[in-house]
């Protein structure tokens, strides 16, 4: 049961301009209305949880933070479209290469720009690799990994490069439960201790109940509700 329906973003201390701001944003693929007329804006080092059913427009509006979906009607003004903000993807298909190594998948995040030195980047990969549990699968090439060890390896991969905001695609769908909360605790430091702004499309009502957050709820395209979490 929603309590605010069809309320406005709420409204919190302008920080700076925001990160995501979609006026209006009406996405079709042919005859299908993907998003219709969504008026959303994304701060700064808030953490958004996207919910909905599947079909309800989740993928798409990520897709549109991203930069990779054009809309076909409104706009979108992105925050990464300045140099100095960078934004990273977990897609819902995570994009590993297959033959690949779980460790050779996240070397593909190193930047010279970023790291000071490849012994650096390697130091963070094994932390994270150990903080989630992935570190005894690294020379695991990614076609013989299961579901959950892929959606870490992309996670970390993601991680590494740095991002100032990171777009996660149900990044817990293939995670049990104590294995999806680890992840989020994991993000939620990045975002207190780093700032990182996090969008987080998930069908886990349980984790949305148990982090605090911002939530927009999708159901066939429209914009149900977006707000604080505490109120669905
Ligand atoms: N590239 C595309 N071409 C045509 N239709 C698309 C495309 N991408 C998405 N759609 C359609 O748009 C609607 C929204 O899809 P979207 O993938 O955003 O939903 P979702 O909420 O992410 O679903 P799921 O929970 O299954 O991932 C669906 O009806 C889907 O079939
Ligand atoms: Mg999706």
């Amino acid at each position: 049961m929603y309590t605010q329906r069809y309320s406005a973003t709420p409204k919190t201390p302008i920080k700076a301009r925001p990160v995501f701001e979609l006026n209006q944003v009406t996405v079709d693929f042919g005859k299908l209305r993907a998003l219709r007329s969504i008026q959303l804006s994304v701060q700064a080092k808030d953490v958004l949880f996207v919910t909905g059913a599947s079909g309800a427009g989740k993928s798409t509006l990520l897709n549109l933070m991203a930069g990779l979906t054009q809309p076909t009607s409104g706009t979108i003004t992105l925050a990464q479209e300045s140099e100095k903000f960078f934004v990273a993807s977990v897609f819902q298909d995570l994009r590993l290469w297959q033959k690949k190594t779980c460790e050779e998948n996240m070397w593909f995040s190193y930047d010279s720009r970023i790291y000071d030195s490849k012994e650096q980047f390697h130091k963070e990969l094994i932390e994270l690799s150990r903080l989630l549990g992935v570190y005894d699968h690294l020379s695991r090439p990614i076609q013989d990994a299961n579901g959950g060890l892929k959606s870490k390896v992309a996670m970390i991969r993601a991680l590494l490069t740095k991002p100032n905001a990171l777009l996660a695609d149900e990044p817990t769908a293939a995670l049990d439960k104590e294995a999806s909360f680890r992840l989020f605790e994991v993000l939620s430091h990045y975002n207190q201790k780093q700032g990182l702004t996090l969008v987080w499309a998930t069908h886990n009502r349980e984790m949305v109940k148990q982090f605090p957050g911002l939530v927009a709820h999708l159901d066939a395209g429209r914009l149900l509700y977006s707000g604080q979490a505490c109120f669905i």
